[in-house]
């Protein structure tokens, strides 16, 4: 059985009617205001924390400064409330002008000077799910400004939108009108969640040939059980979820809560190598002017970003789950370049002691009978096993609520 699931992870098809804008090759990386910043307009009471420009340039100085820019996150993304509270004379969205009063442009601007992408929010219907205004009725006019403005990335909420059968329709419009404008932007839809969360069936193969990326499931929170309830749902829902991801198109579990306040350095690591697994989009929501450095060096391991970032684009999906709470997942990783990385395995534990888990190579599935021996690194502790031939027993301890993630090859 683990055979076949390591060979159906290895044949992952790569979604072949994909939206080609050209955009999304590997899952997006970079920052997104919600989860941590939500819909905080109160810049008088809190000026550092309001959903304001200088909030996302601050950021934006952060991801240059202190190195995520050069390990990978390049997205600035604002979410909702950021526009005034209704559009312009001529129907055109503008930003708040108290707490954006350089304008989304102005904002653009900065942010592309910095080397970075800005990303945007909007909704489908005629509200943000917060009550600003959305794209319902001006889906063209919206891709217009966008793109006169220059943002790079599109998120296109939709819960105010209440008849959710018309978002099938409604999206893809929005597609052609952001492909009009000539500038490539990164299109992040919801639609698959509202879809989901109306009974209605999901065509995956329409998504993936008008989104990058695309929300599946719930919000996140900050919270481990809400970690926890995201990777359930991706395990439930792998069968249908693997296929249609590869490059250009992403399944989407939600931002990345490392360093925010709840999850311990052990979950933040559990999150990490999940979303790596999943080849999940890495938006982190959390305040990079205050992140302590264990959170930091989480989110900066450059192998973990390595198998997220892995050319092929393949998502990696749960192969075991014994019934000591003890699961692992895995992901086909053959394009990692100048290494003979091949996959990564995270050995992931909802128990609440450490727990040691023994096992070979040959054990867990992968092709021992063709290949002499392998070499494994384990991402976190960077610890090099060496060379393992594919029968031999290692043990793993595997820290409670949390992974050991291992990316191994066949030993050169
Ligand atoms: C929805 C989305 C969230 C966030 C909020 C903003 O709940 O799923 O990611 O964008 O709206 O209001």
């Amino acid at each position: 059985m683990w055979a076949s699931a390591v060979l159906l992870v290895l044949l992952g098809s790569f979604g072949a009617n994909a939206l080609d804008n050209g955009l999304a090759r590997t899952p997006p990386m970079g920052w997104l205001a919600w989860e941590r910043f939500r819909c905080n307009v109160n810049c008088t009471a809190d000026p550092k924390n309001c959903v304001s420009e200088k909030l996302f340039m601050e950021m934006a100085d952060r991801l240059v400064e202190d190195g995520y820019k050069d390990a990978g996150y390049e997205y600035v993304n604002i979410d909702d409330c950021w526009m005034a509270k209704q559009r312009d004379a001529n129907n055109k969205l503008y930003a708040d002008p108290e707490r954006f009063p350089s304008g989304i442009k102005g904002l653009a601007d900065y942010i592309h000077s910095k080397g970075l992408k800005l990303g945007i929010y909007t909704a489908y219907g005629n509200f943000t799910c917060q009550g600003y205004p959305a794209s319902g009725m001006h889906l063209e006019l919206d891709a217009q400004t966008f793109a006169e403005w220059g943002v790079d990335m599109l998120k296109m909420d939709g819960c105010k939108q209440m008849d959710r059968h018309t978002m099938k329709k409604g999206y893809p419009q929005m597609t052609k009108y952001l492909n009009a404008t000539g500038r490539p932007i990164l299109f992040s839809c919801s639609w698959p969640d509202y879809e989901r969360g109306a009974g209605i069936p999901i065509n995956y193969t329409l998504v993936a040939e008008n989104c990058n990326i695309w929300r599946n499931y719930v919000d996140i929170q900050d919270s481990w059980q809400s970690v926890l309830s995201i990777i359930d749902y991706y395990a439930k829902e792998q069968d249908t979820l693997v296929p249609v991801a590869g490059p250009g198109n992403f399944n989407d579990p939600d931002m990345l809560i490392i360093g925010d306040f709840s999850l311990s350095v052990e979950q933040a690591k559990a999150q990490m190598a999940m979303w790596a697994i999943l080849a999940a989009p890495l938006l982190m929501s959390n305040d990079l002017r205050t992140i302590t450095p264990e959170y930091r060096d989480i989110l900066l391991n450059k192998d973990v970003i390595a198998i997220s970032q892995d050319n092929a684009g393949i998502m990696g999906k749960r192969v075991l789950q014994n019934p000591d709470g003890i699961e692992f997942w895995l992901r086909g990783i053959p394009k990692q370049q100048g290494t003979n990385r091949e996959w990564a395995i995270a050995f992931f534990s909802r128990r609440k002691e450490a727990k040691s888990f023994t096992s070979s190579f040959k054990d867990l599935g992968l092709p021992a009978d063709k290949v002499e021996g392998f070499d494994a690194y384990d991402v976190f502790s960077k610890y090099y096993w060496g060379y393992m031939p594919p029968d031999a027993n290692f043990t793993v301890t595997i820290p409670p609520n949390g992974v050991r993630l291992i990316a191994f090859g066949q030993a050169e």
